[in-house]
């Protein structure tokens, strides 16, 4: 039998920005294999959650576990911070994010883009990076364009090129923040393709999106975050094809009519 167990887990999660409650105890958890999407309005926490999962956010209070290992932490309420910074970078170099703005260094090439962070935070050997890097940009379609420059590129060509960067720390689970967003439809697609494929291969992803047609097509199961609470959550069919609460409903059929 497979490994479902828990890749990223969050249980009872409590996040502020001073006195703004973003939140108010969230439990998640994606099994390894698993792809978990995220939606609700803006401003609801989406982006928190996804930013906490990988401690590049501070929490208050809750708990954080990688492949089942709880966070430590020293101090309390604001006050609190993870305690042992090798296992911050254990997480952190294991949950690759992916951004809306792709976050390219402008001054490097996209292979150098791709090969940098191994590098210089895995310290891997140089050659097997290379190698790989070029497999993962050929893989998400720009094998052609290692020598460019962030500024060449379409913006779906980027988002590809950041894919590929993720992909070349060899994570143990992909974290999508609105991935598409910033992509004019058309280019939209081509990065939809992409994600759709590493779904298929049984990466374990956690993808915040305003793209519902995405998110019905790919997750295994889909959060609907409200305020900094769940307000609803289960299979993608039960969710978009019978929603039992009334926010739920409203923000589906917002979203659908500004499709
Ligand atoms: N660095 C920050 N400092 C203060 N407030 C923030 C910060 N980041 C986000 N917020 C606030 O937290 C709330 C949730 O934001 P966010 O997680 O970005 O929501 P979403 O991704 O769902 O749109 C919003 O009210 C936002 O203004
Ligand atoms: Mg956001």
């Amino acid at each position: 039998m497979s490994d479902t167990s828990p890749v990223i887990e969050i249980q009872n999660l409590h996040k502020a920005y001073g006195a703004l409650e973003v939140l108010k105890g969230v439990d998640i958890s994606a099994p390894r294999g698993n792809v978990i999407s995220l939606i609700g309005s803006s401003g609801s926490g989406k982006s928190t959650l996804l930013r906490c999962c990988n401690l590049l956010e501070d929490s208050q209070q809750g708990e954080v576990l990688f492949k089942g290992e709880p966070v430590t932490w020293r101090g309390t309420g604001h006050g609190r911070r993870p305690s042992d910074a090798a296992q911050v970078l254990r997480i952190r170099t294991n949950l690759s994010m992916v951004f809306q703005q792709f976050n390219l260094w402008a001054h490097m090439t996209i292979l150098q883009n791709v090969m940098e962070a191994p590098i210089t935070v895995l310290k891997r050997d140089h050659k097997d990076v290379e190698a790989a890097a070029r497999a993962y940009l050929d893989k998400v379609g720009i094998g052609d364009k290692c020598d460019a420059y962030p500024a060449q590129l379409s913006g779906g060509q980027q988002q590809r090129a950041a894919i590929a960067r993720a992909l070349c720390m060899e994570p143990e689970a992909l974290l999508f923040d609105e991935p598409t967003s910033a992509l004019d439809p058309e280019l939209e697609q081509e990065v939809v393709k992409v994600i759709k494929d590493l779904a298929t291969e049984g990466r374990t992803m956690m993808i915040v999106t305003h793209d519902m047609k995405l998110a019905a097509d790919v997750s295994d199961h889909v959060v609907f975050l409200h305020q900094g609470l769940i307000e609803e959550q289960g299979p993608p069919d039960t969710l978009f094809g019978a929603p039992s609460s009334e926010r739920l409903r409203g923000f589906l059929s917002a979203t659908t009519h500004a499709a």
